[in-house]
């Protein structure tokens, strides 16, 4: 899954490209105008009363910007930047050793804190709400708390499922921003600004073609890109046209809406074995030999920002449009129970 060239989450090999196109600065952010101009207001107003940013919890899929938002407010503020994640702060000393070195108006990033660990999660409580870091003694120095006073600091957690984070974790944070998908005009503009950092030269109709496959996920949009670039090296003269675009979506099978094979066999799926629907999600993800969070996080939200998917409480269902898309007529089921019916009729 992770090798999918539409796959939101990070390569390995994709660290070094990150650091040198990561936006650095608010001017360099495209799109989610809303956080953006939510977060300059409580910023500018900590910065009035010289106290830390209240903390902040971003949520929504994969590679939209969260990481990159919280290190652009770190700089804004001018504090240090930390970065951990749920998974690595396993017990509690993991916290207290990243708690340690922190000093006032620092942010400390916590990425996929819904997979914080119980224990730490509650240690976490007291170290959001009054600065103060609990720590249970060993025996051998009598049984006890010690408490330690930590500098205010601000906690930016981001999730990419808002869903399973614990209420009275999610209650701790006085700032919460949803990240949505981007649209066209907002991808280009991130691929403009890339493909200058990366030197390669491309037109408009170019970027506006490539933003259209980006599912509405700068990470993907960069990453388009470095194989365009890689087309365009090999198979032109290094200049980006559309049709270097095309030959590149047309070699990794992404089609005219972005969607990728993974996408359109969840939508066969749904319309050939349920009829285009309701179906679990569960069902969808065992059948297909998925994990269900790659098809809940990653498929589902461009399926449903295209209008090809909706959640509903029964289930999963699909729209007429997504008959069309993948190629099925949408009375496919209905004509074959005619028929079935005629050739009764006619015996
Ligand atoms: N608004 C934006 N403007 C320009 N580039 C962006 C923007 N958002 C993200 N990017 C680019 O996309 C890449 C992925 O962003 P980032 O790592 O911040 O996503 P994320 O939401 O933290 O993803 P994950 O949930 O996987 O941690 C970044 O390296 C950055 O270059
Ligand atoms: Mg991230």
């Amino acid at each position: 899954m992770d090798d999918r060239i539409v796959s939101t989450s990070m390569h390995a090999d994709e660290e070094y490209m990150e650091n040198r196109i990561r936006p650095q600065r608010f001017e360099d952010f495209s799109g989610q105008t809303a956080v953006v101009d939510n977060l300059k207001i409580y910023m500018q107003a900590a910065k009035i009363r010289g106290e830390a940013l209240d903390h902040v919890l971003f949520y929504g899929p994969p590679g939209l910007g969260k990481t990159t938002l919280a290190g652009i407010i770190a700089r804004e503020m001018e504090g240090h930047f930390y970065i951990t994640s749920g998974p690595a702060l396993s017990k509690p000393i993991d916290l207290a050793a990243v708690l340690t070195g922190i000093e006032a108006g620092d942010v400390l990033f916590i990425d996929e804190i819904h997979r914080l660990n119980r224990v730490v999660e509650e240690i976490l409580y007291s170290v959001m709400e009054d600065f103060r870091l609990d720590i249970m003694l060993s025996k051998g120095m009598g049984a006890g708390v010690e408490s330690i006073d930590i500098p205010k600091f601000t906690l930016i957690g981001a999730t990419t499922r808002a869903g399973s984070l614990s209420a009275p974790l999610r209650d701790r944070f006085g700032i919460v921003e949803k990240f949505d998908l981007y649209n066209i005009d907002e991808l280009s503009q991130i691929l403009r600004r890339s493909a200058g950092i990366l030197g390669v030269d491309m037109d408009e109709a170019s970027v506006k073609l490539l933003a259209k496959r980006s599912r509405g996920t700068p990470r993907v949009a960069n990453r388009l890109l470095k194989r365009v670039r890689d087309f365009s090296q090999v198979k032109a003269d290094g200049t980006v046209s559309t049709d270097v675009v095309q030959m590149t979506l047309d070699a990794l099978r992404i089609d005219s809406l972005g969607l990728d094979s993974l996408d359109r066999r969840i939508l066969e799926f749904i319309i050939t074995k349920y009829h285009g629907g309701p179906v679990g999600i569960d069902t969808i993800a065992a059948s297909l030999g998925e994990e269900r969070v790659t098809i809940e996080d990653v498929c589902e939200p461009y399926l449903m920002q295209l209008g090809l998917l909706q959640r509903t409480p029964k289930g999963r269902m699909v729209s007429d449009e997504a008959y069309r898309v993948v190629g099925l007529p949408k009375d496919a089921d209905a004509s074959k129970k005619n028929s079935g019916e005629e050739q009764l009729r006619l015996i």
